[in-house]
């Protein structure tokens, strides 16, 4: 809160400073047209301002904004009946202060030195790819239900699923939703720096939110070594978490093909360089495992690849355990 108050404070002569010399410039330009370079200057530096007023309110937003809006009565009740997954505002909206960032920074250099506008132009185009990724993450964060693929998991009374690296439960709530009679445990090692708390306690709280509670029982534990005997799950479902593991992705794989049942079905959800990714993660979409090395791990750890496909930008497989395994 002090930091916000810092920036409120210190930076909130930049809207009128901005305005005025917004104003300033057009009065300029309108009147006097024979002093271009003054009223271009005053329109520059009127721009900047603007730009930078827009950049500390999106910084204020996720600073505390966010704080002081679960103050506000009237969120506080849409917050009792929201789930929460437990995105941090950085990660849903600092795609788009990024855009103003680089706007900001595209418009000074066509300005001031019209000769690099390739380079603007480069940032732009950055940008739109950075806004882009914004409504993707925004929208992740807003669901009231995460969205799966749809594929056959075993869905009567006496199956039961993993969700691998369940979080603050968004893919546990679609799963309890779709599959209306089998029975989940939602394993993760909820200490995740990016989903508040860790997720535990948020899960808990979407659990029973959904009417879930009853069929779902959480576990903490580590997706390399998992806590349950061979052939214990009847399918299994892990959605952007076995990614997450790096060196130790085929370790993840193996564990899950050690806890399902023979001829059981593991659906993957996994990120993957491409377009989609790259607006959401920029050039660290580049150093992801691609289609072809998770289908190479996952037949190297004994899978067969049965289905796979793309939603939302997502990549999807469905994993087959064989059935003599
Ligand atoms: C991006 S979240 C995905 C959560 C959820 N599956 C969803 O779709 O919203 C990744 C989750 O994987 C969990 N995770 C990462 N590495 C793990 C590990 N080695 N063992 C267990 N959970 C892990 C994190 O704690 C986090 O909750």
């Amino acid at each position: 809160m002090k930091i916000n108050e810092a920036i409120e404070r210190n930076h909130g002569h930049m809207w009128w400073v901005g305005a005025a010399g917004a104003a300033a410039g057009a009065v300029l330009m309108i009147y006097v047209p024979s002093l271009p370079a003054i009223s271009n200057a005053l329109l520059l530096f009127a721009g900047f301002h603007l730009v930078g007023a827009l950049v500390l309110l999106g910084s204020l937003y996720l600073l505390g904004g966010n704080r002081i809006a679960r103050r506000l009565p009237f969120l506080r009740k849409k917050e009792a009946e929201d789930f929460d997954f437990g995105w941090p505002l950085a990660f849903t909206y600092g795609p788009w202060v990024a855009v103003l960032v680089m706007v900001a920074a595209a418009v000074a250099i066509q300005v001031a030195a019209p000769a690099w506008w390739p380079l603007a132009a480069c940032l732009t185009l950055l940008a739109a790819g950075f806004f882009a990724g914004g409504l993707i993450t925004r929208a992740s964060g807003q669901y009231d239900h995460a969205v799966l693929p749809f594929v056959d998991l075993p869905s009567g009374e006496n199956s039961i699923i993993l969700d691998g690296g369940s979080g603050a439960g968004r893919t546990t709530v679609a799963l309890g939703r779709a599959l209306k009679q089998a029975r989940f445990v939602a394993l993760d090692r909820f200490d995740s720096g990016y989903i508040s708390g860790g997720g535990q306690s948020l899960l808990e709280r979407n659990l029973r939110r959904a009417g879930l509670t009853e069929r779902v029982r959480i576990e903490r534990g580590d997706l390399t070594a998992l806590p349950f005997p061979d052939r214990a799950f009847d399918g299994a479902v892990s959605a952007h978490a076995i990614d997450h593991l790096g060196t130790m992705k085929e370790q993840g794989l193996r564990e899950m093909l050690r806890v399902l049942k023979p001829g059981g079905r593991f659906l993957l959800i996994a990120w993957v360089p491409g377009w989609t990714m790259f607006t959401v993660a920029n050039v660290f979409a580049l150093f992801l495992s691609s289609k072809a090395d998770w289908r190479r791990m996952a037949t190297r750890t004994g899978f067969a690849v049965a289905d796979e496909g793309t939603f939302n930008g997502y990549w999807f497989a469905v994993l087959k355990k064989p059935d003599a395994a």
